[in-house]
């Protein structure tokens, strides 16, 4: 796997500085990154991604030290969040300092920002105007569709004359944890679930994160895209099979159709293979959450490439290390 090097990095600083755009890895998933300052530069990252406007990006900053340039208000459970998971896949919403990043925000008076964990996204940032400066990055796929975790994944969306960093898959594998700490009067309140868990928040918060129903989220946060009920989607239709104890011999016969064109991600492959489950593609996926996590983008794009029917899902268990998972696979197979 060709890893970014001191040079490409160097490169791709001044490359951002200009206003240009530039794909790079994070512990989560790749970002299409541009000086969140300069809003010609922001307006790039809309027009390639197809994004609504009024869609606010995260920004990514080099440490918490830059909190203050970006943020007014950042309320104390939030530096307790940050102190202990910066760098890493958390993402905080904040009272925004006035007429700082307005390209980023969607018109809102927040501002999302993140660390992340990845060695080249940390490189980056502390070369870029020499860490004082702001990334503005979504994720790099088309608005809507599945995040890149590998810089072949950027390329097959954006095509090879965008400037991409190489470091390898991602880690964490779906995007971060976004925790919202712009109505402190609410506490923390959880927009986004991600693989850091509810259970690793509410040991720093002393109590669990506010989880908005997607509606009453919508109508107080109406640009979140992450929430939208379609989001995160391959193009192959996907269906979740909600009986998690399929008996997968007759498990063709249950769904009532012809599976011959069809995948099945389900978590023991070894024993339904042997059973003739009538599926064309059988892909084994761990029963570890992080694991699990970690693969499901690229597999559901390679899945995507095969002119397949259907790629039918065995839902993880209903328990709470699952729930970031469970959010992606319900927005990748709404209708
Ligand atoms: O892991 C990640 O968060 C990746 C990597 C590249 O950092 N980024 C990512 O960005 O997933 P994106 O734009 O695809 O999703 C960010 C989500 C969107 O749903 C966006 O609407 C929301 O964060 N967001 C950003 N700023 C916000 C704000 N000020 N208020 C509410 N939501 C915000
Ligand atoms: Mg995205």
């Amino acid at each position: 796997m060709p890893e970014a090097s001191d040079q490409n990095i160097v490169n791709a600083a001044r490359a951002i500085e200009r206003g240009e755009l530039v794909a790079f890895p994070t512990e989560t998933v790749y970002g299409l990154g541009a000086d969140a300052e300069n809003a010609d530069a922001v307006a790039k990252i809309f027009a390639l991604k197809g994004r609504p406007q009024d869609h606010p990006v995260i920004v990514h900053i080099t440490d918490a030290t830059q909190l203050s340039h970006w943020a007014r208000e950042v309320p104390a459970f939030a530096h307790e969040l940050i102190k202990h998971f910066w760098p890493g896949p958390l993402t905080l919403v904040l009272n925004k300092q006035p007429g700082v990043a307005d390209a980023c925000t969607g018109g809102q008076g927040t501002i999302g920002l993140r660390c992340p964990a990845h060695p080249v996204a940390l490189a980056l940032l502390r070369e870029f105007k020499q860490g004082q400066g702001g990334i503005a990055a979504p994720s790099a796929n088309k608005f809507g569709k599945l995040s890149p975790t590998t810089a072949q994944h950027v390329r097959e969306s954006f095509g090879e004359t965008l400037p991409i960093l190489d470091g390898g898959a991602c880690e964490v594998g779906i995007e971060s944890t976004i925790v919202d700490g712009s109505r402190p009067e609410l506490g923390a309140v959880l927009l986004r679930p991600g693989m850091l868990s509810v259970a690793a928040l509410r040991a720093v918060l002393g109590a669990t994160p506010l989880l908005l129903p997607d509606d009453i989220n919508d109508r107080a946060n109406p640009r979140v895209s992450g929430a939208l009920p379609a989001h995160y989607q391959p193009d192959t239709p996907l269906r979740l099979l909600l009986n998690a104890d399929v008996i997968y011999s007759k498990l063709a016969v249950t769904i009532g159709s012809n599976v011959s064109n069809s995948a099945l991600l389900c978590f023991d492959a070894s024993a339904k293979s042997t059973l003739d489950s009538g599926f064309r593609v059988l892909r084994p996926m761990s029963g570890e959450p992080a694991l699990y996590a970690q693969h499901l983008y690229a597999n559901l794009r390679e899945l995507d490439k095969l002119g397949l029917d259907c790629i039918y899902i065995e839902l993880p268990p209903l328990t709470p290390e699952w729930l970031a998972i469970h959010d992606r696979l319900k927005r990748a197979a709404h209708r």
